[in-house]
């Protein structure tokens, strides 16, 4: 697709648009109803955009949760979540995001939990390639979800930090061990209960479709990066998104009923916002479509 401007294209009876957000990062679909059988080369160029533009927020979607799941699953395997307490009921592969959900013990769950910068599922072997949201309920205002495109963060280092990092590794765990004085009660004790090795991962990661770099990691998933111990594994990494946080590579998706957003995570971090109204509710469906072991 043309980096400039917008472009329009016919598919089954449907015309739609891309327009590019921001010089580094987003593009916009309308006039397309995902519900409705979309042809192979139409997948494609919504694929080649997500990749381009590392996050595409696609207009006016009405989904039921099947719709949802159908949709995104033409775009590979879903996979499923670590959290299996917050599914939507009869598809046991999509989470709910909502600021009204409990913990296991009856408590309100962490919200802020997801509104540190992070990618999902660092976890596994072969992380999700998308995470894909789509809105149900909002507040008036806020609950922004913010992503970063991490290949300009990673093209804007100096050569002596690409050459600092290029060889490094992180070592991946449900949470870091830094973090379990603070972190979710649920997710420490399954932590310390696994017998699960961390998973390791590069740090900064060439991605399949485009050969492009990108700087990519959970910060509070990661137990250590190469030859530092747990405490020091934050301190650099936070040190490291300090770096990569430029507003120029950062989109602030602010939610309209029947937006769905797609990030591809090979390319970015995304967090949650919290600034709005917590008596109001926000709720998010989220699905995951497996990825590639990152390299
Ligand atoms: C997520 O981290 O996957 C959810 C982001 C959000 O709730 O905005």
């Amino acid at each position: 697709m043309s980096t400039l401007g917008h472009e329009t294209s016919q598919h089954s009876s449907q015309s739609f648009k891309i327009t590019k957000i921001k010089e580094h990062i987003g593009a916009e679909i309308t006039g397309i109803d995902l519900r409705k059988t979309i042809d192979l080369e139409t997948h494609q160029r919504i694929n080649d955009a997500l990749v381009e533009h590392v996050v595409l927020v696609i207009r006016d979607q009405d989904f039921e949760p099947a719709d949802f799941q159908k949709a995104i699953s033409r775009f590979g395997e879903i996979m499923p979540d670590n959290n299996s307490l917050h599914l939507v009921d009869g598809f046991p592969l999509m989470l709910i995001l909502s600021n009204r959900l409990k913990d296991s013990k009856g408590g309100p769950a962490k919200v802020e939990k997801n509104s540190n910068w992070h990618t999902d599922h660092t976890n596994h072997e072969c992380p999700p390639k998308y995470t894909t949201l789509y809105a149900v309920e909002l507040p008036d205002k806020g609950g922004i979800t913010n992503v970063v495109n991490m290949r300009a963060a990673y093209d804007a280092l100096s050569l002596e930090w690409k050459k600092r990092i290029d060889p490094l590794q992180t070592a991946n765990t449900l949470i870091s061990r830094a973090n379990w004085e603070t972190g979710n009660p649920d997710i420490v004790k399954e932590q310390k209960e696994t017998t699960r090795r961390a998973v390791m991962h590069p740090l900064v990661r060439t991605h399949p479709e485009n050969g492009k770099k990108a700087i990519w990691f959970h910060k509070g998933k990661t137990d250590t990066v190469t030859d530092m111990d747990p405490y020091e594994t934050q301190d650099f990494l936070s040190e490291l998104l300090a770096n990569s946080l430029q507003d120029d590579f950062i989109y602030a998706h602010e939610w309209k009923l029947g937006d769905l957003l797609m990030i591809d995570n090979r390319s970015a971090l995304h967090r949650a916002g919290t600034d709005y109204d917590h008596s109001q509710h926000r709720m998010l469906y989220r699905l995951m479509v497996k990825g590639d072991r990152p390299v």
